[in-house]
């Protein structure tokens, strides 16, 4: 089978997604795939990339690719300076993509247009997931518990008063389509609320504030199967290190130190049932398929509150859903297998 691995790309999460595309790349048997590492430039060019066992390669300049709609995944290579020439046809495409394009439906309909099976979550969970915005309205229609928030838009930015007073202190401000917390601020006062705002809009035009929510943060990872049912691993716990304040992008990517990951978590196993249940139709609700990762927050009532749904979660070092998974009796050379079975059918 002939997969093409889509990493870098145009997002703030650029780097983080080389590091996953690392960890995928070096998970694909090369008895059974044939890899075609395609880096996605910080301006969306597909480059031609290469992956010999190390890290893969991330040009700047070269062969460029693209998929021909309708075409059953035929590729054309494009060299610099050459001729448009056609290459071997993919059989998937894999996205390894943070944030947006990518992550949020627009390369899972490049996938449909281009008539080529995708791995991971399609078009809808794509699209509503990396919004959490919309994702937080699906979730609390459905009856699920989420942290109180308000929608902010450029022109339409309440008073840190009003702020204030619907939800308390501290608030987080976050980018509504944003990974990795790049852009999220944790606010006190109102000079904090105003660097928040300017900071969170330097990522996205619409924000939400938040409230905080004392509790664990605890992740699951979901697995649909080719037939359609779900699995839905042990709950993996992250204790930020009390110097970060929370789960920043430095806590996560930076410093070595930022925070732990317990997997699994520690907790009764009637709350661990329920968690995993809150992630299967979290999962459901916001129209996923394939895979994400449910990020929920457990107070110690305990209320368990969905925090947010990642649908192509990070697969670092440090991340939690191929963790998840081990913990869960399933290596990362199953999971992908899982992966490509599921965008077979
Ligand atoms: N957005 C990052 C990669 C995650 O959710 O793991
Ligand atoms: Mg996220």
């Amino acid at each position: 089978l002939r997969i093409a691995v889509l990493f870098g790309g145009c997002s703030a999460e650029h780097d983080v997604s080389v590091l996953s595309a690392t960890n995928v790349l070096r998970a694909l048997d090369p008895a059974k795939y044939e890899v075609v590492p395609v880096f996605v430039t910080r301006d969306g060019r597909w480059l031609s990339s290469r992956f010999e066992g190390g890290v893969p390669e991330t040009p700047e300049a070269g062969t460029e690719f693209c998929l021909v709609p309708g075409g059953a995944g035929r590729m054309i290579a494009i060299p610099e300076g050459g001729a448009p020439r056609e290459v071997a046809a993919i059989d998937l495409l894999f996205p390894v993509l943070h944030g947006l394009p990518g992550e949020d439906g627009a390369v899972q309909g490049l996938a449909d247009v281009a008539r080529v099976p995708l791995v991971g979550c399609g078009i809808l969970g794509s699209a509503t997931s990396l919004d959490k915005d919309i994702t937080k309205r699906l979730l609390r229609e459905a009856g699920l518990p989420v942290a109180r928030a308000l929608t902010i838009r450029r022109g339409a930015v309440p008073g840190f008063a009003d702020v204030r007073e619907a939800l308390g202190l501290p608030v987080f401000i976050k980018p509504a389509r944003q990974g990795s917390s790049v852009g999220v601020s944790k606010v006190a006062t109102e000079a904090e609320y105003e660097a928040a705002l300017a900071e969170g809009f330097r990522h996205d035009g619409k924000l939400l504030a938040e409230e905080f929510i004392r509790g664990r943060e605890i992740e699951c990872a979901v697995l649909e199967d080719p037939e359609g049912g779900l699995f839905v691993s042990r709950p993996g716990e992250i204790v930020p290190a009390a110097s970060h304040g929370f789960y920043s992008y430095d806590a996560k990517y930076i410093d070595a130190d930022g925070a732990a990951l317990i997997v699994p978590a520690a907790v009764p196993d009637a709350l661990e049932a329920r968690i995993r249940g809150v992630a299967a139709e979290a999962f459901r609700v916001a129209g996923c398929d394939g895979m994400a990762r449910v990020d929920v927050f457990v107070t110690s009532e305990p209320r368990v509150l969905v925090n947010e749904i990642n649908t192509i979660p990070g697969f670092t070092d440090i991340s939690m859903y191929p963790r998840a998974m081990a913990a869960s009796g399933i290596g990362s050379a199953e999971l992908i297998d899982r992966l490509v079975a599921h965008a077979l059918v």
